[in-house]
């Protein structure tokens, strides 16, 4: 289905114009996600790439909180699923980490169980976890607003008021505070900076 069928069909509308998701796409998120801690940062990503879209007076908010709302929604498969899934639809992928597998996933299960076909919409799920070179607006939202979480724990509100300020500059400014926190990470696990990121980091920052 089409974006707008998908909105029909799984987002509401509260008083104050903030979108919120159905019950039935609750139901569908808690049996994919498998994990109430994972649905409510992604059900939080969706709220504040909503916020940024709307701040940056962009057209169509309620696709950027889709696109956050659904950007994990292949955090509950298991080892197993992921590799046989990787190895059957991502095979060009699949020698990149594994905790960035889910992205590439997330694409699918979103065609696959949601029924959604949006190219914009799975491109940015798609690039969430790791980036990419030449990510255009949705992209950098879904990426920016996955890293500063306020679930997530930390004081990201500087970062928040600066993609909420100009998303231009805001996602320069999470993708640097991301590589520092990567590059001190990397000294003790290889993995963390990938060939996806790193090209993102070139392209962007012009480090790497
Ligand atoms: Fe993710
Ligand atoms: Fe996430």
């Amino acid at each position: 289905m089409n974006l707008k069928e998908f909105i029909v069909k799984y987002i509401k509308e509260d008083d104050n114009g903030k979108p919120y998701i159905s019950e039935e796409l609750e139901k569908i998120l808690n049996e994919t996600i498998k994990n109430e801690k994972r649905v409510k940062h992604s059900l939080s990503v969706g709220s504040l790439s909503f916020d940024i879209a709307k701040s940056n007076h962009l057209s169509n908010p309620k696709k950027y909180f889709v696109a956050g709302a659904l950007h994990d929604i292949a955090k509950g498969l298991s080892k197993e699923e992921e590799i046989s899934l990787m190895n059957k639809y991502y095979k060009y992928y699949k020698n990149m980490p594994r905790y960035c597998f889910h992205q590439f996933l997330g694409e699918y299960l979103v065609k696959e169980v949601l029924k959604l076909d949006n190219k914009s919409i799975l491109n940015a799920i798609k690039c969430h976890c790791t980036g990419k070179k030449n990510m255009n607006t949705i992209d950098k939202i879904v990426y920016a607003a996955d890293k500063i979480d306020p679930l997530r724990g930390y004081d990201s509100s500087y970062m928040v008021e600066a993609m909420k300020n100009d998303y231009k500059s805001g996602f320069l400014l999470v993708l640097e505070e991301n590589y520092k926190f990567l590059e001190k990470k990397n000294k003790s696990d290889e993995s963390s900076i990938n060939r996806l990121s790193n090209q993102c980091f070139h392209f962007y920052l012009n480090i790497c």
